[in-house]
């Protein structure tokens, strides 16, 4: 029986508990939530997972995952973020391991996203690496899709056609780019002024502005751009497995609701300080796009052109 059932009419803007996954997801109404944006333990012996064998610990997912997709509502989306089970230097790519059972319940695949980012640990006997993917299921063909507020600056925006009959007209788009499915160390984003600037997505290290007192935190304008595109103002983005609320506060910060659930109350008090910040106006997120390249003033094609001033 589904007991102390959430409303979501009445639902504050945010609701974040120290809960169990599966049993935080049991409350939720089906078909309410736009976006479920999450990163799960990926079974690497963190302080908050036991390390278990590859396939008990997969099995272990499938009734919160047809929980989630049971809370879904038929236009929405689900983005599992994910990197590798390693075993005795063996790798286990986890996005493979969990398609599966996604792709069971209906869900399709839109885009398997690589998030390639520059540091982390240094590898001796295979290549270091470097990425980690973002699953992006959509639940049917009409789901939500705001590319305008997620393109990115075209790196020649002045590029035009050679040939054909739109020959020398400019063949980019004034709103900028697609983002592309490889979301780079290094992306690309127009500003007000708009120049062409190459932008980047670290992944949280100690340095990070961001970080708390968790070892696996996301960046929050990683889910940032899964949020903008993949839901609208007022729709309800949920973090089974919260951690320290980043994915929150990229939903409460453009004005969507936002639920989660995170076993640890360490990670949930940190997240509730980080959204309390937030609503005082002095929560330090890394900007969502920061310039680490700017194009020099005689490189003809990546300025923007006149047409679109
Ligand atoms: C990879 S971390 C997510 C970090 C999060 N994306 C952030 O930026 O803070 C996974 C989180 O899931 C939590 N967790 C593990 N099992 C859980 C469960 N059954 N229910 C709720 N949370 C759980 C862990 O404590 C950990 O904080």
């Amino acid at each position: 029986m589904r007991q102390l059932a959430l409303d979501l009419q009445e639902l504050p803007e945010c609701r974040y508990e120290c809960s169990d996954a599966l049993e935080f997801s049991r409350k939720i109404p089906g078909e309410s939530v736009k976006l479920v944006m999450t990163s799960p333990p990926y079974n690497i012996g963190k302080s908050y997972e036991t390390r278990r064998e590859i396939g008990e610990y997969i099995a272990d997912f499938e009734p919160l995952i047809s929980e989630l997709v049971r809370v879904l509502r038929d236009d929405g989306s689900l983005c599992w973020q994910v990197g590798n089970f390693v075993d005795d230097g063996e790798i286990f790519p986890l996005d493979i391991y969990f398609y599966h059972i996604f792709k069971s319940h209906g869900l399709k695949l839109r885009n398997r996203i690589i998030w390639h980012f520059g540091h982390g640990l240094h590898c001796s006997r295979r290549f270091s690496g470097r990425y980690e993917v973002i699953l992006w299921f959509t639940k049917s063909d009409s789901y939500t899709f705001n590319l305008d507020d997620v393109r990115i600056p075209s790196k020649y925006p002045g590029k035009k056609h050679f040939k054909g009959s739109k020959r020398g007209e400019l063949s980019g788009n004034p709103k900028g780019k697609n983002p592309e499915d490889v979301w780079e160390m290094t992306c690309e984003r127009l500003i007000d002024d708009w120049d062409a600037l190459i932008w980047d997505i670290p992944n949280v290290k100690s340095n990070h502005p961001e970080k708390m007192n968790h070892p696996c935190q996301y960046p929050v304008e990683l889910a940032e751009r899964c949020v903008l595109a993949l839901t609208d103002k007022g729709d309800c983005v949920y973090d089974p497995f919260a951690g320290v609320g980043s994915t929150l506060v990229a939903a409460l910060k453009n004005e969507r609701r936002a639920l989660g659930s995170e076993r640890v109350k360490e990670y949930v008090d940190a997240g509730n300080e980080r959204i309390d910040r937030l609503r005082e106006g002095t929560l330090i997120t890394r900007p969502i796009y920061r310039a680490i390249y700017e194009p020099s003033p005689d490189d003809k094609i990546a300025q923007r052109p006149e047409e679109w001033k």
